[in-house]
């Protein structure tokens, strides 16, 4: 298989380190395992070094799997992948982060993660699922939790540590007690949902912002045809002879950001690769931003007047939905 002929650019994170811009997203509800794993692998052969996953979406085992095959075949060494996972909302008592941290890096079959985040600022009853139902919220200790995600540092586990669908105020609030800051917080974005006010705030104090589902999803249950679809962006791609994923993923490269964009598909991988060789121009740039704007993932569901720490969208989102 031809490797991409571009190699990956990298961003530089705030503890030194540096990620590769591009990740490959492993949300998966209807795949099969064969198909998760193979993709994987056939990923790192074209040249993705860089893989996202989470306790909470069942695919730590098969990245685990894929990752040995791949070192195995002297595609890779260890220090060549940056792995990332996250800490499910039930995972987040202090007393469950180091022994939750092991039991991901035993199923992806690792010594440490290159990125540990925290999923949802919030804190649900162990083995309480998502969507929660309204006896599972807990109080959310975030200076608790930090400093365990710290002491993971410390002991080797992790690299890096990072939060996720934080909104402005709670990554505020976590700066100003944090030893070591996040050096990401992994978001919806892309150019239907823009994130000025977050992408601000994260470029004055050194966090990247990451896009979860910059493509928006398409095909998934909670996602949408949307944001491919979009007349703006299809006339960017035509003007470039790209395609209006590969805009989206342009786009947010060229805002400072990195991507997930999951794809187990061997054609659509290798195009959400391949944004590194051509550029947008500033006519381009202000057409995107002109796109109205509209969130599509609102996370209701993490909401409510009694237990939950958010009684309402707006204030998960701290205004910005
Ligand atoms: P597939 O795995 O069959 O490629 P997101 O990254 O925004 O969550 O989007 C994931 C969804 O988008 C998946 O259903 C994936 O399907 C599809 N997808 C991924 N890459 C592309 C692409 N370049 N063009 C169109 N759809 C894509």
């Amino acid at each position: 298989m031809a490797k991409q002929e571009t190699p990956m650019p990298t961003l530089k994170l705030n503890n030194g380190g540096t990620m590769p811009a591009i990740g490959l997203g492993t949300i998966s509800f209807n795949e099969s395992d064969e198909k998760i794993k193979f993709a994987t692998l056939t990923a790192i052969r074209m040249g993705y070094r860089h893989v996202d996953t989470a306790s909470g979406y069942h695919t730590e085992v098969l990245l685990g799997e894929a990752l040995q095959e791949a070192m195995k075949l002297n595609l890779v060494t260890r220090e060549d992948m940056f792995v990332t996972t996250k800490l499910a909302p039930d995972e987040v008592d202090p007393r469950d982060i180091v022994p939750s941290l092991r039991n991901s890096l035993s199923k992806l079959q690792l010594e440490y993660v290159d990125l540990l985040m925290i999923h949802w600022p919030l804190q649900l009853k162990k083995g309480a699922k998502m969507p929660p139902r309204e006896g599972d919220f807990l109080p959310f200790d975030l200076r608790a939790t930090w400093a365990t995600l710290e002491q993971c540092v410390e002991k080797g586990l992790t690299k890096s540590i990072g939060v996720s669908n934080f909104n402005v105020k709670i990554l505020n609030e976590l700066m100003s007690f944090a030893k070591i800051p996040p050096v990401v917080n992994q978001v919806e974005l892309h150019p239907r949902w823009q994130q000025k006010r977050m992408r601000e705030y994260c470029a004055s104090v050194g966090i990247i912002v990451e896009a979860w589902s910059p493509l928006g999803a398409p095909g998934q249950k909670y996602g949408t045809h949307d944001l491919l679809a979009n007349s703006t962006l299809q006339q960017i791609a035509q003007k470039h002879q790209k395609t209006t994923a590969q805009v989206c993923l342009r786009w947010i490269f060229e805002c400072g950001c990195s991507s997930v964009p999951k794809s187990f598909n061997r054609l659509r991988m290798s195009q959400n690769f391949a944004i590194f060789d051509w550029q947008l121009d500033e006519e381009d740039h202000k057409w995107i931003d002109a796109i109205p704007q509209n969130k599509y993932f609102l996370a209701a569901f993490l909401c409510n007047k009694t237990t939950s720490p958010f009684r309402s969208v707006d204030e998960l989102w701290d205004g910005d939905c």
